[in-house]
């Protein structure tokens, strides 16, 4: 695990205790209902990204659905309450992982996104929303959502940009010195390489139809919401309208053959799902919910994907010997070293791309973007970086003088 990498976890950890202390935990997901619990103002954004989410699924067939960077369980319970399969969430934040098992029962694991202590082909749907940006090494953690994936993934970016151009512009503005900073933006183009020609992109939403400001939400009554959501997700072509992209791949063929014509819910009955997720209060953050024997089974180990064992206090692998802790009841699977070893990712690229030689230079040279062409910190943009509070304040009073 990089400098960056550890940074982040604390940072996370740190994020999804906040109010824990106090009993007023302050989520990162919707998990209280809409305009319940701690609001931070981004939901409509998050429902619509949750609802596009739901309605993909809604017409595929799988049996077992694996969150990576899946945080407090929020997904991960919708989909185990909708599509009645199993589902695991694993995130980088222990504590993260601790609220899922607390607040909706999900299992759930610490792992990085790039080494996933599964065995090959674990789960049927793999899904990973909103978590490559955040990454050290996203086209290793790319390989290893194919590696553990049986059916299919599905990837979101909210802030995916059209254009290249756009991109360079977007990471000369990037303050890498941050933790869980959005420090790789995607094109649709990369979707192609990093899931390969086949997938299926869709936008998050229309920002043209999008409410000026996520916070105006607040005023609105929960059936505004509603026709709001529908309104903003109605378009299904990604272009310049769009905000967020999310990239399905299906691995029995293409998306479109693959897909049944119709979901087992309509619209308004998963709209009713993700509305009222049903955490009206904050559970017991004291307790210390055991690692279920079902999860246990599920885990390999991250050195040789052996079975893992319970037979003291952490888990042990019956291939390799080697020992994982647990704890509060969370599998805490980190090896040592960065996990981004150049010459195992070359040899994996190759090996998923197959005779396929222009995809797998172009998801090394992705690769090269987002790991070692990092704009250099240059004064004009240490001068932005420095005042970018005060410039993002300066922006939205501009917008709401020019009603923007
Ligand atoms: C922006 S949140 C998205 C949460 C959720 N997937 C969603 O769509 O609502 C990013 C999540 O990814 C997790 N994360 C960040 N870096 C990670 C990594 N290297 N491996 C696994 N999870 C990571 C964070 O802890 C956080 O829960
Ligand atoms: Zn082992």
């Amino acid at each position: 695990m990089g400098d960056y990498t550890k940074k982040t976890r604390e940072w996370l950890d740190e994020r999804f205790r906040e109010g824990v202390a106090d009993g007023r935990y302050r989520s990162y997901q919707p998990i209280y209902g809409f305009r319940k619990g701690e609001f931070h103002g981004r939901h409509v954004r998050m429902y619509a990204r949750t609802f596009g989410l739901l309605r993909l699924l809604n017409r595929i067939e799988f049996g077992s659905f694996l969150d990576v960077g899946g945080a407090e369980g929020y997904i991960a319970h919708l989909v185990r309450t909708l599509f009645d399969v199993e589902v695991v969430s694993v995130d980088l934040s222990a504590e993260a992982c601790l609220r899922a098992r607390q607040i909706f029962g999900v299992d759930a694991a610490a792992c990085d996104g790039v080494a996933l202590p599964f065995a090959d082909g674990s789960f049927d749907i793999v899904i990973c929303s909103e978590v490559l940006e955040h990454v050290e090494c996203p086209v290793h953690c790319t390989l290893e959502l194919h590696r553990v994936s049986a059916r299919g993934i599905i990837l979101t970016f909210q802030d995916a940009v059209v254009t290249e151009a756009r991109r360079r512009l977007e990471m000369a503005l990037i303050d890498y010195d941050q933790p869980h900073v959005d420090r790789n933006i995607f094109t649709p183009d990369d979707y192609r390489v990093l899931l390969g020609p086949d997938v299926l992109i869709t936008p998050q939403l229309c920002k043209w139809d999008w409410p000026k400001h996520d916070r105006k939400a607040h005023d609105k009554s929960i059936g505004d919401i509603r026709r709001i959501l529908k309104r903003i997700t109605a378009r299904d072509d990604f272009g310049l309208h769009s905000l967020g992209m999310t990239g399905t791949l299906l691995k029995g063929g293409t998306v479109a053959a693959e897909m049944r014509p119709e979901g087992r819910y309509s619209d308004d009955e998963l709209l009713d799902a993700v509305l009222e997720p049903g955490v009206v209060q904050a559970p017991d953050f004291d307790s210390e919910p055991p690692v279920s024997d079902r999860l246990i089974e599920r885990l390999a180990c991250l050195l040789c994907k052996g079975p893992l064992t319970k037979p003291r206090d952490g888990l042990h692998c019956g291939g390799c010997g080697a020992d994982w802790e647990i704890a509060r009841g969370i599998p805490l699977m980190f090896r040592d070293g960065s996990g981004c070893d150049d010459a195992e990712l070359a040899s994996r690229v190759k090996h998923l791309c197959g005779t396929d030689e222009t995809r797998a230079e172009r998801m090394m040279a992705l690769d090269r973007t987002f790991r070692y062409n990092r704009p250099e910190q240059c004064p004009v943009k240490r001068w932005v970086l420095k005042r970018r509070v005060q410039l993002d304040k300066w922006l939205i009073s501009a917008r709401r003088l020019f009603g923007l």
